[in-house]
């Protein structure tokens, strides 16, 4: 079996830019592209990027959290065993762009359906397949409700009360699991510059390889 690798943290984080640049690292470093897969959740196959639409896009669709939470499982279920499961299968190492912990901390915690829910309606998703190494990019909730409410181009878009809110209690519940997982984490401060972000990354990521 290869390694099933993940990257979490708040939106504003810098997640999934700092995961490009290590792709680009990886590319020119003595890996074999071929011996990756890299994949993100919501979505990873045709299905889950179809009830990623559902779920992220229609903003105007008042959806249920019960049907939030069933939907992002699903999504996940497929990217499961369409893609995750035959790549680790075949030796390779999977590195996954938000996995499981993103559903505990956003509908767990964020919208309060519970993190012990979120987990049992997730077995059915998972089959208890859980990452080896998760990379957390930290960010103190202060920190990414700044970041996120100032626009590339500068603007300020204030997020409102509720919205705040919901950022706080998800960055609370990652902290929850981290602490009920310590051996699986990686955690690094998200709140420097990109280039030292990605460094630490990169370091670590090559001592767990
Ligand atoms: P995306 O545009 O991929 O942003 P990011 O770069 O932050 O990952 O959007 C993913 C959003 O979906 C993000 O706000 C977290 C949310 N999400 C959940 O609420 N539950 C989940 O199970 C997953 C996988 C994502």
């Amino acid at each position: 079996m290869g390694k099933f690798i993940t990257f979490e943290g708040p939106d504003g984080a810098g997640k999934t830019t700092v995961l490009k640049n290590v792709v680009e690292r990886l590319k020119t470093s003595k890996f074999e592209m071929a011996d990756f897969v890299i994949t993100r959740e919501p979505g990873g196959s045709k299905v889950s990027n179809q009830i990623r639409d559902i779920v992220l896009n229609q903003v105007d669709a008042n959806i249920d959290i019960n049907t939030e939470v069933l939907l992002f499982a699903a999504a996940r279920r497929q990217h499961v065993v369409e893609k995750i499961v035959p790549a680790l299968t075949d030796g390779k190492t999977v590195i996954s762009d938000r996995f499981l912990d993103s559903s505990v901390a956003y509908q767990g915690g964020g919208r309060q359906f519970g993190l012990d829910k979120v987990l049992d309606i997730n077995q059915y998703a998972t089959g208890g397949l859980e990452p080896d190494v998760t990379f957390y990019l930290k960010l103190e909730p202060e920190v990414g409700l700044k970041r996120i409410n100032t626009t590339r181009t500068g603007e300020i878009n204030r997020l409102d009360e509720e919205n705040m809110n919901f950022y706080r209690r998800t960055v609370k519940a990652y902290d929850q699991i981290i602490e009920s997982n310590p051996q699986r984490f990686v955690v690094v401060d998200a709140n420097r510059p990109l280039p030292q972000v990605v460094d630490e990354v990169w370091s670590k990521f090559l001592n767990v390889m």
